[in-house]
């Protein structure tokens, strides 16, 4: 079967298609045959070496598939369901993956291979962001960065249906409208405006309940500053950079602010947390919460150049690779 190998940390040209074969599943493991595969910015993280993996290493961390084979003690699946995930073991980018029973996660009727490939790592991302990391209230003003981007025009469209105020920024003209179609009732463009000024013009100084930011290190500060006092700042992501200092009196007790970092695996830590997560993102999704239009399609081939794309801001919404 064909898969994504990386060997060592670098740029989009360290990705190489190989050849391999695959094993039998383990007893408590499933051989999944991928349908669709998600394209996520924290692929980008494992290929650089931001996040350290071990190598040589596949890459991925999200797809949706049919199970083709179970182990012996596998119990929640049976061959031919079809399955999606959002997690390690890494190595998404192929063909076929084994994957242990407890990470994968049934797909219901009405949900498309493509959506569910793309809507697993985004979507339980966008439901703890929303619920558990902060649990957003009607009438909350946030400011998501990225709007316009994968996970955020799900989270945008979804806190909006939650009765937020929604501003999110974008980095060019064409995401304006994209962001404005996908939840956002007030969308600035950071590459031309401060973003910090245009935020108090809708809201007043810290004027946010709480600020959600993928954007990293050139963000962080004036994100910082649109927040209320006892606001909520949850730094998820790292697109322009990763931010590992924060001066605890500047930025946090000056506001009595609360900080967050959180990844997807501190929320979906047990199998319960996961299955009741992905269930609200499909019933979300199965009821028009928000829609999931994918931006672009990829072959494994053509992994190098979605990446590149991806890196380049290119991309408007989720992508998918179809192996
Ligand atoms: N912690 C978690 O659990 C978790 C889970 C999923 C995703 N995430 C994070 O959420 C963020 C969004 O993920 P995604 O997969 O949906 O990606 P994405 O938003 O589709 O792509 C990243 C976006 O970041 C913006 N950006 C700003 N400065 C950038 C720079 N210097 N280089 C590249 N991009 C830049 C770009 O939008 P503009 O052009 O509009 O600025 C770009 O489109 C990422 O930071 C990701 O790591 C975190």
């Amino acid at each position: 079967m064909k898969s994504i190998k990386i060997d060592k940390f670098g740029g989009p040209e360290v990705l190489v298609l190989k050849d391999e074969k695959i094993g039998k599943p383990g007893p408590k493991e499933a051989l999944v045959k991928n349908l669709s595969i998600g394209l996520n910015y924290i692929d980008v993280y494992h290929r650089t070496g931001l996040y350290p993996i071990p190598l040589p290493s596949g890459i991925g961390l999200e797809a949706c598939g049919v199970v083709e084979e179970i182990g012996s003690e596998v119990k929640l699946f049976k061959v031919g369901d079809r399955v999606t995930h959002a997690s390690m073991p890494i190595g998404s980018y192929s063909e076929k993956q084994i994957m242990p029973e407890e990470k994968l996660i049934n797909v219901p009727n009405g949900v498309s291979d493509e959506v569910a490939s793309c809507i697993t790592l985004k979507g339980i991302t966008a439901e703890y962001l929303l619920h558990r990391a902060y649990p957003l209230k009607k009438g909350d003003k946030i400011l998501y960065h990225a709007a316009a981007g994968g996970l955020g025009q799900i989270l945008c469209q979804w806190a909006n249906c939650l009765g937020a105020k929604v501003i999110g920024t974008v980095g060019s003209k064409d995401k304006e409208e994209i962001a404005k179609k996908n939840g956002c009732h007030h969308v600035i463009n950071y590459s031309e405006k401060n973003f910090v000024e245009e935020v108090e013009k809708i809201v007043g100084k810290n004027g946010i309940d709480v600020v959600y930011d993928g954007v990293g290190i050139k963000t962080f500060k004036g994100s910082i500053e649109t927040l209320k006092i006892r606001g909520m700042m949850v730094a998820f992501g790292n697109a322009s950079g990763y931010v590992d200092t924060i001066n605890v009196k500047k930025d946090i007790n000056a506001k009595g602010l609360f900080f967050t970092r959180p990844s997807i695996a501190h929320y979906t830590v047990k199998r319960e947390e996961l299955v009741e997560s992905a269930k609200k993102v499909f019933d979300a999704i199965l009821s028009n919460k928000f829609k999931v239009e994918i931006s672009k399609k990829y072959s494994l081939n053509d992994v190098a150049q979605a990446h590149k794309d991806l890196e380049s801001r290119l991309l408007t919404g989720p992508a998918v690779i179809i192996p």
